[in-house]
């Protein structure tokens, strides 16, 4: 298989600055940007508030899915994941990083503060080798059972307002991983998200910044040019449907990320929390692969909340366990100096 090697993956992690609050800003955002994102359209612009002297994190309207994602909701969830990982990068540098949601309606966005020395300054988790390791591996996974202290090491975190609900009995991932096969069939035999979707799918040899090489579904370097044009003209909805069901059923354990309401601070909790839990599971060895099919549409959600008996609104399912193919390559990253804007030093 043919593998870009994307420099952004490798970021220097020696000379934190230790005094100018920007400077740290800056440095830290070279593993904000690692963060996961729907079709990885990187939908996240940085800027510094210099009265306050925060990291403000906003929304890039150029950069939305707007057939995948017409309410947004997946795209606010990526403002959740790169805050995560610019907070968990913070920590591994001794400083406390809190992370506020601010905003109203599609206004909403993260205000980050650094503050310094903390007490405790050492981290216990090393969050800067799983920021740079965390990769969503779509390969199958083993069938085997995760330890119950495993799990508590993954899930037992608090995101406030995600309800984090695992399963791991074979009649629920039975149930899961059909309903997930019903919608992504759907979804995907459609042809205008085909037609977003393709616009993200690159060969891999691609120097796009946006975007997923088709190595990150398996697909090899000699016949990965023709990615696009298939994921634009033929009708794989059947395909993807069965290998969802397969791979979830397959899933040591299912994850999902429910919130009491649908509107943009649940959406950038819920990516916190999802962020959370795949830098967890990276931390513990384990693979992570997110699955929004089943919550993509007003009637998937719906049949999902039924089947798991919640009031509020599953936001996104995840499938947990040991990859079969652990070395996947990964995608690429949009440079810092095109996300931030550092303005005004006057
Ligand atoms: C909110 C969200 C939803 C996603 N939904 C899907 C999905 O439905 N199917 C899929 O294969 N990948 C999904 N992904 C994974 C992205 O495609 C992936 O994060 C992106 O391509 C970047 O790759 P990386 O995670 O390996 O860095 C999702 C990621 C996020 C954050």
């Amino acid at each position: 298989m043919t593998k870009m090697t994307f420099p952004e993956w490798a970021p220097q992690r020696t000379g934190f600055p230790t005094s100018d609050r920007a400077a740290q800003i800056r440095f830290l955002l070279r593993f904000a940007i690692l963060a996961p994102s729907g079709h990885n359209a990187q939908p996240w612009r940085y800027e510094i508030d210099h009265e306050s002297g925060s990291l403000l994190i906003n929304l890039e309207w150029s950069r939305v899915l707007r057939v995948s994602d017409p309410n947004d909701r997946i795209t606010f969830m990526a403002l959740g994941t790169t805050a995560r990982n610019f907070v968990r990068a913070a920590e591994c540098y001794g400083l406390t990083a809190d992370a506020q949601i601010v905003g109203e309606g599609t206004e909403s966005y993260v205000r980050v503060t650094l503050t310094d020395a903390r007490d405790d300054a050492e981290p216990s988790t090393d969050w800067i080798d799983a920021i740079t390791r965390r990769i969503s591996n779509r390969s199958n996974f083993y069938k085997e059972e995760l330890s119950e202290p495993l799990k508590a090491r993954l899930t037992d975190f608090e995101v406030a307002g995600v309800e984090v609900r695992t399963y791991t009995s074979a009649d629920d991932k039975r149930a899961l991983a059909h309903l997930t096969s019903i919608s992504s069939k759907k979804l995907i035999n459609s042809k205008t998200f085909r037609g977003e979707l393709a616009q993200h799918v690159h060969p891999n040899t691609t120097t796009k910044r946006t975007g997923m090489p088709a190595s990150g579904q398996g697909i090899p370097g000699p016949i990965s040019p023709l990615a696009p044009f298939v994921v634009r003209h033929a009708k794989i909805g059947t395909w993807f449907s069965i290998k969802d069901r397969k791979q979830l059923t397959d899933a040591p354990m299912i994850v999902v990320l429910i919130t009491p309401g649908d509107a943009p601070h649940d959406w950038i909790r819920a990516g916190m929390a999802h962020e959370e839990l795949f830098l967890r599971t990276t931390s513990e060895r384990l693979a992570l692969d997110t699955f929004a099919a089943a919550t993509c549409d007003d009637d998937s959600r719906a049949r999902l909340a039924k089947r798991l008996e919640v009031d509020g609104y599953p936001q996104i399912l995840v499938r947990t366990g040991r990859a079969k193919k652990q070395n996947r390559p990964h995608t690429p990253r949009l440079r810092i100096d095109d996300v931030f804007t550092e303005a005004p030093a006057v």
